[in-house]
Order: structure tokens, then C-alpha cells, then sequence
């Protein structure tokens, strides 16, 4: 069983995505990083897709200059995404699926069904020193296959747990709490995250096994209602200074 404080590793994609909206630099996601850092966090999350709708290739080595955190990139199995995670040697490769045939029904990797594609890019992570994690669906097949790979981490989806009300969250809950424990008895880091919220955080973070939680859209959306009134204040005494 882990013990101790849940790591928690913020996903600052979606701040990107806003930049991106005007297609100039304005939300810069390294500025995102280095206020999440001061706050304390153990780690920052960047997702580099393969159409490029967040995060860039530029934003990555601007990240890990500005912060000292350790970076977890997350990344298609692809050999694009591969050497670019081999040029950047973050601490971390969160290896997720971008393309439909590549997921589980729950959307989680399908490592299971995917074994020979994947284990030549698990071990050339592994052997630059980067922590693979498979993001994968919380299946026995899937813990498996990620043991078969040699992969350090698992991630956990918790998107069918977040998405579930009721008895069937109580069940999906049951399953993360389940495979948690089933990674950590062989030897596999237990990390959870996608679709955490204020209202659905504690019972996942409750886990024992559990030694990470990255969490993303979430944040990003609150910190707009969060920070809105103080952004509009700066502009109205700005307006007004000038007058
Ligand atoms: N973990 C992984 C592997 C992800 O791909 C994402 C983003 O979808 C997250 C965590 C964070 O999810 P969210 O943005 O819903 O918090």
C-alpha cells in the first residue's frame, strides 16, 4: 500500500487551447506552470497531440526551463511523438490513445489489444530513463498487458467513474480501488486521473494505493470563475487611470 500524500500533477493543456483560440501568445501555458509550481505542486502534465491543438513542440522545452517540476508528457504511441520524447527526456511518458482504434471501450489505451505496437516505444522510453505510464482503462486485461510491457506506472482513467452517478459510480469507484491495488501488488505505480472535479476528487484520492492524481479541465475552467473578478478590476482601474 502507498502511503503518504497523493501526488498531484496539473494538466495545463486547456490553457493552450485558449491561447490557440486567437493563435497568438496570450495565455502563455508556461506562465500557467510557473503559478501552478508555486503553489506547490508535484508535477505539471502537457499533452502533445498529434494535430497540435494545445500544447506545441515549442511550449515543452519552455515548460521544464521554467519550473524544475517534473514534466509528464503525454503522448500518442507514435515514432513522431517518441522522438520528440527522447529529445526532451521528460521525468515521464504518459503513453494515451488519440485514435479510436487504439481505445478501450472505456477510452482508456488498449495495451492489451496493442502489445507488439507498443512494447518497442515502452522500452526505448524506458531505456532514455523516461517513467513510461500507460493510460488505461481500470481492467484486469489492461493491468496485465501494462505488466507484459514492463511499464512502471499505470494511469487510471476515471472518466466512466466521473461520468457515472449512483450505484454505477459506486461500482466504477469499486474498479479503480480494485486495479489500484491490483498494480500496486505487482510491483506497478497506480496513478489516476481524467474528469476530476471539486465533487467527485475525494473518493478517488481516498485510494490508498493511489500515489498521483493529474487533473486538468477542471482547474482551468475554475481558475476562470476564480480569477475573472480580479481580471476585470485590473482593467476598470486601468480604464480609469487613464482618464
Ligand atoms: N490524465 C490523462 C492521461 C489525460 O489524458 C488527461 C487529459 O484528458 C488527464 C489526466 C486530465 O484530465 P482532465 O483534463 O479531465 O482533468
Amino acid at each position: 500500500m502507498t502511503s503518504g500524500k497523493l501526488r498531484l500533477g496539473v494538466n495545463i493543456d486547456h490553457v493552450a487551447t485558449i491561447r490557440n483560440a486567437r493563435g497568438g501568445d496570450h495565455p502563455d501555458p508556461v506562465r500557467a506552470a510557473e503559478i501552478v509550481a508555486a503553489c506547490g505542486v508535484d508535477g505539471i502534465t502537457a499533452h502533445l497531440r498529434e494535430d497540435r491543438r494545445h500544447i506545441r513542440d515549442a511550449d515543452l522545452a519552455r515548460i521544464q526551463a521554467a519550473t524544475g517540476l517534473p514534466l509528464n508528457l503525454e503522448m500518442a504511441a507514435t515514432e513522431e511523438m517518441l522522438a520528440i520524447a527522447l529529445r526532451h527526456k521528460p521525468h515521464a511518458a504518459c503513453i494515451v490513445p488519440e485514435r479510436r482504434e487504439e481505445r478501450t471501450t472505456e477510452g482508456g489505451l488498449d495495451a492489451a489489444g496493442q502489445h507488439n505496437r507498443l512494447y518497442p516505444i515502452v522500452q526505448r522510453l524506458r531505456d532514455a530513463d523516461i517513467r513510461v505510464s500507460l493510460f488505461i482503462a481500470p481492467e484486469v486485461r489492461q493491468i496485465d498487458a501494462a505488466l507484459q510491457l514492463g511499464a512502471p506506472v499505470v494511469e487510471l482513467h476515471t472518466g466512466e467513474y466521473a461520468h457515472a452517478s449512483g450505484a454505477a459510480r459506486e461500482a466504477e469507484l469499486a474498479r479503480l480501488a480494485d486495479m489500484a491495488a491490483l498494480a500496486a501488488r505487482n510491483g506497478i505505480e497506480p496513478h489516476a486521473g481524467h474528469g476530476l472535479t471539486y465533487d467527485n476528487v475525494q473518493p478517488v484520492a481516498a485510494i490508498p494505493e493511489l500515489a498521483e492524481l493529474n487533473i486538468g479541465h477542471y482547474l482551468i475552467g475554475e481558475a476562470v470563475f476564480v480569477g475573472l473578478e480580479a481580471a476585470v478590476l485590473r482593467m476598470r482601474a486601468l480604464m480609469d487611470a487613464a482618464r
